[in-house]
């Protein structure tokens, strides 16, 4: 009998981004690599000279020189909806802000009538091209967040069709409970009434069918106040459900001060961030996710803190925050190439931000988000000479090949 191992899958002659966390050229590149599968997971990896003698697998892939990273992570995103607001776009470019167009009854509300007069074939068909989009450019996690319905039937379905996904295709689906996205109408002057609903019936009912992996909240002028998004974190404690927070997206609410006091996974937006809530979320350990793609359409302005980030040590994640308001953008690439330009990322960052910090923003880095021998066997596989090049184009997809728990697929799931 030999010791030689033996392997599912095999991928020869790729070079490796591995991200692992202590890389000195922060991609931590491995030229001329191999990487080898078994049960879905990753059971070795490094140059290919140093290959085990002997070693064996079931299949073997030629990379034929391709960078191969891990499977992206797009960690904050509001794919499923129905209809679309180009409309509120024209507006804005009219001069209507955001915030007016939320408070005429437009913005997420509008979203929401839509998202409700859907049923749930209509709700997964209108969704499924932007979650396919994704799947294309080398996604294998996806997050998605409820907050389109508003009560409790709507809701339910939200993160039914999200569930769906991860069932019926190549990928992960985590599922967030964002009840808390704004006022329905039917709760108007009622605020507390309404987050009361939210913590004592419909959060513990969702959560009790499974639907819910954590909570999150739109803590903002425009939204809930810190002590309603207070009441709702330690309802999501009693229920064991990890919580995140978009925080000081359009001002400073004390947001991220809050979802770190509640050992929060991720604060998210950030562009009012203030060296307090950097502080408090330094000693959470809570991800910074960062939505250029909101900053985009919004034409905001005033920038995150990304130096005082990094130089605290906040771990830096980007996602598409993909939703038909401030985001209409199904594209995670594309969130890497705006971080770039618009936050000053370093391509390295930008790809760590969709990899490894991605994953611990869901509270998934044991998992997945490097390549690690024992980790997930969730990769992409890219036409490119250099990673930084992932975020040096704009609307260019160079993935050809997604791996997901090992097996393989190509970026476009009907070829
Ligand atoms: O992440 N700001 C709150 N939520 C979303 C926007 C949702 C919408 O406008 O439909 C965001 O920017
Ligand atoms: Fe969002």
């Amino acid at each position: 009998m030999s010791d030689a191992p033996r392997w599912d899958a095999l991928w020869l002659d790729v070079q490796l981004a591995t991200m692992a966390g202590d890389a000195p050229d922060g991609y931590g590149t491995i030229r001329d690599g191999a990487i080898a599968v078994r049960d879905g997971r990753i059971a070795w990896l490094g140059p290919r000279t140093a290959l085990p003698a002997g070693a064996e697998a079931a299949e073997v892939h030629e990379g034929r020189g391709r960078w191969l990273t891990p499977g992206l992570i797009d960690c904050h995103t509001h794919v499923v909806y129905a209809g679309n607001r180009s409309d509120e776009f024209e507006a804005r470019l009219e001069g209507a802000s955001y915030e007016e167009i939320a408070r005429r009854g437009g913005g997420i509300l509008s979203t929401v009538r839509a998202t409700r007069a859907a049923g749930k074939e209509a709700l997964h068909a209108a969704s499924l091209p932007r979650v396919l989009n994704l799947l294309a450019e080398g996604v294998t996690t996806l997050e998605i967040k409820s907050g389109y319905g508003l009560e409790p039937d709507t809701e339910a379905r939200m993160l039914r069709v999200a569930r769906g996904f991860g069932r019926r295709l190549p990928l992960r689906v985590r599922t967030t409970f964002l009840g808390a996205h704004a006022l329905p109408p039917e709760y108007a002057g009622r605020a507390d009434d309404y987050v009361a609903l939210l913590c004592d019936h419909m959060l513990p009912a969702l959560a009790q069918e499974g639907l819910v992996d954590a909570v999150d909240a739109f803590c903002e002028r425009i939204g809930f106040t810190p002590a309603q998004t207070a009441r709702l974190f330690d309802a999501a404690a009693r229920l064991g459900l990890p919580v995140k927070l978009h925080a000081e997206q359009l001002s400073d609410q004390g947001g991220a001060a809050l979802v770190a006091r509640h050992r929060g996974l991720s604060a998210d937006h950030l562009e009012w961030l203030s060296p307090a809530g950097i502080a408090a979320m330094v000693e959470a350990g809570t991800v910074a996710v960062l939505l250029p793609g909101a900053f985009h359409f919004l034409r905001e302005t005033r920038l995150p803190p990304i130096e005082a980030l990094r130089d605290a040590g906040v771990p830096l994640a980007v996602a598409s925050d993909c939703n038909p308001g401030t985001s209409p953008m199904p594209s995670l690439l594309a969130a890497l190439s705006l971080a770039c330009t618009l936050f000053r990322l370093r391509p390295r960052e930008a790809l760590a931000g969709a990899t490894r910090h991605a994953a611990a923003a869901l509270g998934l880095a044991h998992e997945i988000g490097t390549l690690e021998v024992g980790k997930a066997a969730d990769f992409a596989l890219w036409d490119i000479e250099r990673p930084a090049e992932l975020c040096a184009t704009l609307g260019f997809n160079p993935c050809s090949e997604v791996v997901v728990g090992g097996r393989a697929r190509s970026p476009r799931l009907a070829d």
